[in-house]
């Protein structure tokens, strides 16, 4: 059986589905790999570094056709698409709620469809799971970048020209990108306080050294799942209420919030941002959702009155080695899940829960 990956567009991204790293352990299964030519050069990693360890470059017409499974970072262009043929997988990021439409049409050739954000949060799911490893990243990239860009040190010093005050960061969301920027922040020196609707997050934050901002009297937002329930408007007012007064001294505020299948919940409203220390700065890491805050652009840094809204929808383009090589181990644990050891064949098992729930239907 072979696997194959071709580049992805690489102006929209950076990152890769494989790396040498993994060559190895595909072809301890027995698998070959088939790469496109300059696969990963825009990382610095060159296609005589996969082919030391083992994998073959071809030009992406021939990796098309002659891989049984495809395993690339986003959904493919349909130029691309339009190549592939009955019985092959396709595996990646697929984005089913944006995709549909393509979906529905390579399911209707027969194409077999795997989007890994679709996984189960499950024990067993934890070495694949792409949101948590890229979220995790996404994090620490946010702390760093804002800290970047904020105009004053982050931790205090005690210097004979006098004291330097500790910057204050306020941490929206402490799901895995939020309680990594809390980890981060802390790290460098900075006051964390961190706010979310699940209560079980209170004690992960404070065994950071965070300190949580508790909506008093709300119920606890959580599914089953471990999600986010949209908040109830009493719960909102009283959030509101709460973060108004704290945003008042909060210098660097790292926007994580999110409910998966919905938009953003607007957390950080106008008349909040007004009030906010000239020179502050909002990193929302939801902009690609709507964002957290009312004043997100995509893409672009919004300046109100001296705080600097940043809107970062990529931001693992930032970090695109790391990122591709965390993704690239995560993609190997479900190829190898999907990989019968006896039969060698993918055997596509939907008694499995990992592959019911992450197959397109
Ligand atoms: P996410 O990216 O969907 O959301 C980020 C955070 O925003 C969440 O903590 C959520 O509760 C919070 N949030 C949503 N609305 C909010 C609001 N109005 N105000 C404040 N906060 C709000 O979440 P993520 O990071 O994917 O984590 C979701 C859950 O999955 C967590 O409970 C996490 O511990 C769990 N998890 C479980 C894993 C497993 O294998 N068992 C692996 C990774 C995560």
């Amino acid at each position: 059986m072979i696997i194959g990956s071709i580049s992805e567009n690489v102006k929209l991204e950076k990152r890769v589905a494989i790396t040498p790293d993994v060559i190895k352990k595909y072809k301890s299964l027995g698998l070959d790999i088939y790469l496109s030519k300059d696969y990963a050069s825009h990382l610095g990693i060159n296609d005589n570094l996969y082919e030391t360890e083992g994998a073959s470059i071809l030009n992406s017409d021939e990796v098309l056709s002659k891989s049984d499974a495809i395993l690339q970072m986003n959904m493919p262009e349909d130029v691309i698409l339009n190549k592939l043929k009955k019985n092959q997988i396709l595996i990646g990021v697929l984005n089913p709620y944006s995709n549909e439409k393509k979906l529905k049409e390579l399911i209707s050739k027969n194409i077999n469809c795997f989007s890994l954000e679709l996984l189960p949060r499950i024990t067993r799911a934890q070495s694949m799971d792409i949101l948590s490893s890229q979220a995790n990243l996404a994090g620490y990239k946010a702390v760093v970048d804002s800290f970047a860009y904020f105009q004053k040190a982050i931790p205090m010093m005690m210097t004979a020209a006098g004291t330097i005050s500790a910057a204050k960061v306020l941490v929206v969301g402490a799901g895995v990108a939020g309680l990594q920027a809390i980890a981060t922040a802390k790290r460098m020196g900075a006051i964390v306080f961190a706010t979310d609707v699940r209560l079980a997050s209170k004690e992960q934050v404070e065994s950071l050294g965070g300190k949580f901002l508790t909506v008093e009297g709300a119920e606890n937002l959580e599914t089953e799942g471990g999600y986010a329930k949209e908040a109830s408007e009493d719960f909102k007012k009283k959030q509101e209420e709460l973060l108004k007064e704290t945003l008042k001294k909060i210098d660097i505020v790292i926007c994580t919030a999110l409910i998966p299948g919905k938009k953003a919940p607007v957390i950080i409203k106008k008349d909040m941002i007004d009030e906010m220390p000239s020179g502050s700065v909002i990193y929302d890491l939801a902009a690609s959702q709507g964002g957290n805050s009312e004043l997100t652009k995509v893409d672009e840094i919004v300046d109100a009155n001296g705080v600097k809204i940043m809107g970062e929808t990529n931001i693992l383009n930032k970090l695109p080695v790391s990122a591709s090589n965390l993704y690239a181990k995560n993609m190997f644990n479900f190829t190898n899940n999907l990989f019968s050891k006896e039969k060698k064949i993918f055997e596509i098992n939907t008694e499995d829960e990992i592959i019911e729930k992450t197959m397109v239907k």
